[in-house]
């Protein structure tokens, strides 16, 4: 099996000469810091060690729940919010038809996600789709508290049990939570749900290798443990004793705390060449944002899909502030093959392109604006996949899952606490006339006046 490889070339160019390399003290000394529990938010490394930990029995339960759902469902609805939703959303695009939901594929129900915004058109057109379909609900809050994700789940498992029965719609509801605490558990063993429990020391956006990505993966046809070996071989790859010349997760971790602050490089820009990456770089835009972005301190992430975003972006990126930096996620084989055909007429003048694979263009184009965007005081990082499968994204996942705990710490930050994200739901709340939050209401309403 290959491995996802990390080159960092065309960014260390733009540092001084061995700007990386001195990177590597404070690297090492972070990666120990996480090894050792001795890092803030020590709490919160049970992810560090989890691909490595998961046993065959487990993914063999998580299995058998999935296989329930798909005989019992033609649509299983995966409710949650950030942490709780963007990996499985990830991976399942990664992996799947880009459109998957208009293909009508016997074999696999299809996966549709809720919870994640309050938009009443959304939840009301959901609702309308789901009215002649056999569903089900796979319920993911670690928090069980949180409310985009409750307020779905509430109008969900009414519409589950009114179409199916009380009876029927327990045995294709499951709740993804914590063991003891929150709305989520009180109703799932009120109800009798299947659960899972999302374990105390793994934050929510660290939990894609637990139930909460795991069992929405395998409820739509994909190989768990094959995306759990390729993130345990990662977690080999990038251990503390590999050389910081070998260690991938390292080596990103120095190039972009080198690029912020030697050279104000202060927004990255994930990359891809595939559509089907598009909630990749979401997942990895939450991971790095939640994690860094706390003192007034962090890069911030953004996410550009290529060649689209050329059309939209790409002369911001070419020309506008030099405070970016890119990493390009680049897929060296794509699973299907689509020859260009020559045309007699050619009109549109591109026989020169026929008998070529769509992928050898895509693949020129991104190496042309590798060389146009560095060319343009643009540092480029490229992390290069080899093929978009279970095994390879599993990499890819502990591959930046790793290299977001180094990161953070070499940063100097907490990156497993989320204090900022409170504020706003205070106020809604407050806004929302809820029981407890009477004295902020007041003040609050006052303020927008
Ligand atoms: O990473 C995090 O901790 C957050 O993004 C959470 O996953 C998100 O807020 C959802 O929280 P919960 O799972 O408690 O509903």
């Amino acid at each position: 099996m290959k491995r996802i490889q990390l080159d960092i070339t065309k960014a260390a160019q733009f540092l001084s000469e061995g700007a990386v390399k001195a990177y590597e003290p404070k690297v090492k000394a972070a990666q120990e810091a996480l090894e050792n529990g001795t890092c803030p938010g020590n709490d919160f490394l049970g992810w560090l060690h989890l691909p490595s930990s998961i046993t065959p029995q487990f993914l063999d339960e998580v299995q058998a729940v999935a296989n329930t759902l798909r005989e019992k469902c033609e649509v299983i609805v995966v409710a949650g919010i950030g942490g709780s939703y963007l990996g499985a959303r990830a991976i399942i695009e990664a992996l799947g038809n880009s459109f998957a939901w208009l293909v009508g594929d016997k074999a696999n129900p299809t996966i549709v996600f809720a919870g994640n915004n309050i938009g009443e058109d959304y939840l009301f057109e959901l609702s309308e789709y789901l009215k002649d379909k056999r569903f089900g609900v796979i319920n993911i809050s670690k928090s069980g508290t949180t409310t985009e994700t409750a307020l779905a789940f509430r109008l969900l498992k009414k519409q589950c049990e009114e179409q199916r029965g009380k009876s029927e719609a327990k045995d294709v509801i499951v709740a993804i939570t914590d063991a003891n605490r929150g709305a989520a558990r009180a109703a799932a063993d009120k109800e009798g749900y299947k659960t899972f429990v999302i374990p105390d020391n793994v934050g929510g956006r660290f939990s894609v290798l637990t139930p909460v990505g795991l069992l929405p993966i395998a409820c739509a046809g994909f190989d768990i443990k094959a995306l759990v070996n390729g993130a345990a071989d990662m977690e080999k790859a990038t251990a503390p004793n590999v050389p910081f010349e070998e260690n991938i997760a390292a080596q990103y971790a120095a190039v972009r705390n080198a690029l912020y602050t030697e050279q104000g490089k202060k927004i990255e820009i994930m990359v891809n060449y595939q559509p089907k990456l598009h909630f990749i770089a979401e997942w990895w835009k939450q991971l790095y944002g939640e994690s860094e972005g706390k003192e007034h301190k962090g890069i911030f992430p953004a996410a550009c899909d290529f060649t689209t975003d050329l059309h939209s972006m790409g002369q911001w990126i070419q020309e506008g502030e030099r405070s970016i930096f890119e990493t390009v996620i680049s897929v060296e084989q794509p699973a299907k093959k689509l020859l260009f055909p020559s045309d007699d007429e050619n009109l549109d003048g591109l026989n020169f392109l026929a008998g070529k694979r769509v992928d050898e263009v895509n693949k020129m184009a991104e190496l042309g604006t590798l060389l146009a965007h560095v060319d343009g005081g643009v540092p480029n990082i490229r992390v290069v996949v080899p093929e978009l499968n279970e095994y390879y994204i599993g990499q890819l996942i502990y591959f930046f899952e790793i290299g977001c705990g180094i990161s953070g710490n070499v940063l100097g930050v907490n990156p497993f606490n989320q204090p900022g994200v409170e504020a706003y739901k205070k106020n809604m709340f407050a806004l929302l006339d809820k029981p407890g939050y009477e004295a902020e209401s007041k003040a609050i309403k006052e303020r927008l006046k």
